[in-house]
């Protein structure tokens, strides 16, 4: 029997902006059901991995793939099965909360009744209710991402890229958020999830760590913490600690 492909797989794909290469010959494969976490230092090339991955770059060399479509070539294929929530939060800002999530809806060509139940359920998941009818600019911080995730999952789609869905939300929020993430993986669903809260790295079953555009380390937190351990010569527990061993010796590989 053949392996069912990857719902996220990269074969050595490049992406340069002049003369920076900002992801430079990445290769890494996600299955389904996974949530793999994307980790590292700012501009390392985790959003352009991801731009690429769902096909809103285009890659200079290499290969993505999303849902065995190549990207961008045969994005048009899988547009309704994936949901992207970008770095710089998306939302109408001159909407209601509700009409963001009528118009992302029918963006995936969804039925208005369709489109009311999944309202329901987010908001009452997201605890939007009593802002269903607020403007999206009115909404505090917090608030905003919620909704950006809610559009983001409004059509329930197999493969999500969550690019750093957590940032700026207080801890109570973020560990809702990834009970939520979680959830959606036990029910089938494939999240690739950048971040730059470390512990977060141990909710995912497997981690990439990327620097100066390639993936440096790769594994599951457990498999991480070994390899930092071997790295430092003592034992490394802390997610953070974990990072920054791998990210040094990295550096002084070069
Ligand atoms: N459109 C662009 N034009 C030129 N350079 C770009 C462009 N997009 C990204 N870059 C550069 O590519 C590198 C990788 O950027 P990217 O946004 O992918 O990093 P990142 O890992 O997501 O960082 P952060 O953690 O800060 O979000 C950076 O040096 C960035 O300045
Ligand atoms: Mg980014």
């Amino acid at each position: 029997m053949s392996r069912a492909e990857p719902v996220f797989a990269a074969a050595r794909v490049e992406k340069a902006f002049g003369t920076l290469r900002a992801v430079d010959g990445l290769s890494m494969a996600v299955e389904g059901g996974e949530i793999y976490g994307l980790v590292g230092p700012s501009g390392s090339g985790k959003t352009t991995l991801l731009r690429m991955l769902c096909g809103l770059t285009a890659p200079s060399g290499g290969e993505a793939r999303l849902l065995g479509s190549a990207m961008p070539r045969e994005r048009r294929k899988v547009e309704e099965r994936f949901g992207y929530m970008p770095q710089e939060r998306a939302v109408y800002r001159d909407l209601s909360v509700a009409e963001n999530l009528l118009f992302f809806g029918q963006v995936y060509g969804m039925s208005r009744r369709r489109i009311a139940a999944r309202t329901a359920e987010l908001l009452a998941m997201m605890k939007l209710e009593d802002r269903r009818g607020q403007r999206a600019d009115r909404l505090s911080g917090g608030e905003k991402q919620r909704l950006s995730l809610a559009c983001t999952l409004v059509h329930e789609a197999d493969a999500l890229l969550l690019d750093e869905p957590t940032i700026g939300l207080d801890p109570a929020l973020r560990a809702e958020f990834w009970d939520y993430f979680r959830d959606l993986s036990s029910r089938g669903r494939t999240l690739l999830v950048s971040t730059h809260y470390l512990h977060e790295a141990d909710r995912c079953r497997r981690v990439g760590l990327m620097q100066r555009g390639r993936l440096v380390a790769e594994g599951t937190p457990a498999a991480l913490r070994t390899l930092a351990g071997e790295h430092a010569g003592h034992p490394v527990g802390d997610m953070e600690d974990v990072f920054l061993v791998l990210t040094r010796s990295e550096g002084d590989a070069r």
